[in-house]
């Protein structure tokens, strides 16, 4: 069966999730999970996102974990789990660095980026404030994703590099230690789901612009009203093709609910009475989601079980490939 697997890396906060990363990326990542020809590995890295405030890292851990449950991801139906639980993944990212080039990570973005703005600097040495977690994040990924023989790996596209990185590493494992891991493939989502913002443009976090996922509906009816339309007025025929209200209805609705609505511009919908239906239509969507967010991060007892009995799932499988792969390597008991 074919193995799927994506990280998200415990930074930030919930709050920060909006109703594009809910249409573009959790929609269909949870669908996806539902399919039963597919493995789905899902996991918080938070490994991948030490270095700052400790207690922002468990704090993020938490809300990612309740905001993917709450939109609907089945730990009955995919490994749901968190990195540190899984050693085996440590101790793989450190036999991966005896196969990994380091002119290979020399040329990580990442890395590149950081040094390039010391550079920039005058007076700055070129490595300065560089530590070995950044210099080593794409090993470490990279056993994330050979550990558990993932073929497929949907990340944004800034992580593309690093699943190629991966490959790399896992080709020269198999050639020369032997045939061992599934070489991985990147699988970029598509931007056609990018959503407007309320002031038009693409909606992100870093233009101030978005509608937050778990917004309460007073505040969701709220921002919804502050979605830019043009002057037209009730009665007058209007475009879809040309507002932001109809691309995010469009992103809720069904394909019925669009045409109907279609016609609805055609007929002239006042912009007030288009925001209305637009709220409605997107309460009724997330409100269940919004309460059930609510309840988990009120009961973190039920999370930690629910990862506890993902790495249990997760260790089922690297507890005996890394017995392998140390075996491969020639890290072995003198006699048995
Ligand atoms: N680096 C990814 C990010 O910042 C998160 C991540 C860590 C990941 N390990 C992974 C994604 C393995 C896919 C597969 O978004």
């Amino acid at each position: 069966m074919e193995v799927v697997l994506t990280g998200i890396k415990p930074t930030g906060k919930a709050g920060t999730l909006h109703i594009g990363n809910y249409v573009g990326a959790m929609k269909p990542a949870v669908a996806a999970s539902r399919n039963p020809r597919v493995h789905s590995f899902y996991f918080l890295a938070d490994y991948h996102a030490i270095g700052g405030e400790a207690d922002s890292v468990a704090r993020s851990t938490l809300e990612i974990a309740a905001s993917w449950l709450a939109v609907g991801l089945d730990p009955s139906k995919v490994v749901l789990y968190r990195q540190s639980d899984i050693p085996e993944i440590l101790e793989l990212t450190w036999i991966l660095h005896s196969v990994t080039a380091k002119g290979l990570m020399n040329r990580a973005h990442a890395y590149k980026a950081a040094v390039a703005e010391n550079e920039a600097t005058p007076g700055r040495d070129p490595d300065q404030a560089v530590m070995m977690n950044l210099y080593s994040y794409p090993v470490l990924m990279a056993a994330d994703i050979l550990m558990f023989k993932a073929a497929k790996v949907p990340v944004g596209k800034d992580q593309k590099q690093h699943v190629e990185m991966a490959r790399d590493i896992a080709q020269r494992f198999n050639h020369h230690f032997g045939e061992t891991f599934v070489l991985p493939g990147a699988v970029i989502g598509d931007s056609i789901a990018t959503l407007p913002g309320l002031d038009g443009r693409k909606m992100s976090k870093s233009y101030g612009n978005v509608v937050p996922l778990f917004a309460g509906e007073k505040e969701l009816r709220k921002l919804i009203m502050k979605i830019k339309t043009n002057s037209l007025e009730p009665g007058q025929p209007k475009d879809p093709s040309d507002s932001s209200l109809y691309d995010i209805y469009r992103a809720f609705a069904t394909d019925e609910e669009a045409a109907a609505m279609r016609t609805r511009y055609a007929e002239g919908i006042g912009w007030g009475d288009m925001k209305q239906v637009l709220f409605e239509r997107i309460n009724t969507e997330i409100a269940p989601a919004r309460a059930e967010y609510e309840r988990l991060i009120a009961n973190p007892r039920e999370i930690e079980d629910l990862l506890q009995a993902g790495a249990e799932k997760a260790r089922a499988v690297s507890r005996p490939f890394l017995a392998e792969i140390r075996d491969k390597v020639g890290i072995r008991p003198l006699a048995r």
